[in-house]
C-alpha cells in the first residue's frame, strides 16, 4: 500500500535532478505519473536535446511504476494546458500537480541583462501559474460534480526567495514570486478541496553546480534507494509526497524547507514590532529616535542584516 494509490500526478522539471526524484517518489507511492521536462540546458537553453523526461520514465517504469513523458515548455500556456490535459487523457483525472521546473542564470544585478531576468522569471513564475491555471479550472469543475473531491499543487521555491542571495536577483525574485502565488493559491482553491503549498528543496543538481565550489551533480537514481547522502536530491521527495497524500489535506497555504534531513516550517513576515502616530500622519524626523528606539530596540541593536 502507497501513500499515493489510485492517484495521478504532474511533476513538472523531472527530467533531472530534484524534479526527477519526486516523480520516482510518487510513483513508488502508487501515483501514475505525467513526467513533464522540455529537455534543456540549466540555463534553459537547447530545448528537446537530452531526452530527460523519457529518462525519468523509464526509471519509473524499470520501477514497477507507471508514467507517460510530457516535453513541452511550463511557461508556454497552451503546452502547459496540454500537460494537464495529459494526465487527464492518460489516467483519467489529475490529483496532484508538483511544479518544480526550474533554470537559473545568476550574475550581480549589474552584470545580469534583461533577457536574463525575464527568462528566470518566465520559467518559475509563469512556469508554475500557468500549470495551476489549467489544473485548478479543472478541480474547480470536477468540485462542483464530484462533492469531498480534493486537489494539490505543491510549488518549489528556494533560499534565495525566502531570504536573498547574492548574484540572484531574477531567480531570488522569481523564488519570492512562487511564495506570494502559493499563498493566493491556497485562499482561491480552498472551497474546491485543493491544497497548495511551497517547498524548498535542497541536492546537489545541475542548478547548484552553476555555483562555485558545489560539489558534483548527484542524479536521484546514482544513489541506491536506502544510501544516505546529505545533499541527494531526493531528500526533500518524502515531504512532496506526503504534502500530496490524503493525511495532509489540513495543511494548505505553507512553506517548508527540506535540507538534508531536516524538515523546516517556515514562517516569514509577520508582524514584529509597530509604533503608532497617535492618529496623525508622521513627521519624517521623529522616525529616527522612535524606529531605533521602539522598533528595531536599543538604538539600532536589535536590527540585523548579514551580507555575507
Ligand atoms: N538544487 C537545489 O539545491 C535547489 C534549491 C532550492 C530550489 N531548487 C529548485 O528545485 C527545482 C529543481 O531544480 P534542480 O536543482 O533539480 O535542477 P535541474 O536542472 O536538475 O532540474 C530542473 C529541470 O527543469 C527542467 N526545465 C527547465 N525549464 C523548463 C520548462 N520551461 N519546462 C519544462 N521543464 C523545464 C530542466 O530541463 C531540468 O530537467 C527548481 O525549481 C530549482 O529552482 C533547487
Amino acid at each position: 500500500m502507497g501513500l499515493l494509490d489510485g492517484k495521478v500526478a504532474v511533476v513538472t522539471g523531472a527530467g533531472h535532478g530534484i524534479g526527477r526524484a519526486h516523480a520516482l517518489e510518487l510513483a513508488k507511492q502508487g501515483a501514475k505519473v505525467v513526467v513533464n521536462d522540455l529537455g534543456g540546458s540549466v540555463r534553459g537553453e537547447a530545448a528537446g536535446t537530452d531526452g530527460a523526461a523519457d529518462t525519468t520514465v523509464g526509471l519509473i517504469e524499470k520501477r514497477g511504476g507507471t508514467a507517460v513523458a510530457h516535453h513541452g515548455d511550463v511557461a508556454d500556456h497552451e503546452l502547459a494546458g496540454d500537460l494537464v490535459r495529459t494526465a487527464i487523457d492518460t489516467f483519467g483525472g489529475l490529483d496532484i500537480l508538483v511544479n518544480n521546473a526550474g533554470i537559473v542564470r545568476d550574475a550581480a544585478v549589474w552584470n545580469l541583462s534583461r533577457e536574463d531576468f525575464d527568462a528566470v522569471l518566465r520559467v518559475h513564475v509563469a512556469g508554475t501559474w500557468s500549470p495551476c491555471h489549467h489544473a485548478a479550472r479543472y478541480w474547480r469543475q470536477r468540485a462542483k460534480t464530484t462533492p469531498g473531491s480534493t486537489g494539490r499543487i505543491v510549488n518549489t521555491t528556494s533560499g534565495a526567495g525566502l531570504g536573498g542571495n547574492f548574484g540572484q536577483t531574477g531567480y531570488a525574485s522569481a523564488k519570492a514570486a512562487v511564495v506570494g502565488l502559493t499563498l493566493t493559491l491556497a485562499l482561491e482553491l480552498h472551497r474546491s478541496g485543493v491544497t497548495v503549498n511551497a517547498v524548498g528543496p535542497s541536492g546537489l543538481t545541475r542548478i547548484t553546480a552553476t555555483m562555485p565550489g558545489a560539489g558534483e551533480v548527484i542524479e536521484p537514481d546514482d544513489l541506491a534507494d536506502d544510501e544516505w547522502h546529505p545533499m541527494d536530491p531526493a531528500n526533500s521527495s518524502p515531504l512532496v509526497a506526503w504534502l500530496a497524500s490524503d493525511q495532509a489535506q489540513y495543511v494548505t497555504g505553507q512553506v517548508f524547507r527540506s535540507i538534508e534531513d531536516r524538515v523546516i516550517w517556515m514562517q516569514g513576515w509577520r508582524e514584529r514590532t509597530a509604533v503608532s502616530a497617535g492618529g496623525r500622519r508622521w513627521e519624517a524626523a521623529e522616525l529616527g529616535d522612535r524606529m531605533s528606539i521602539d522598533v528595531f530596540g536599543t538604538r539600532g541593536a536589535g536590527l540585523r542584516f548579514d551580507p555575507a
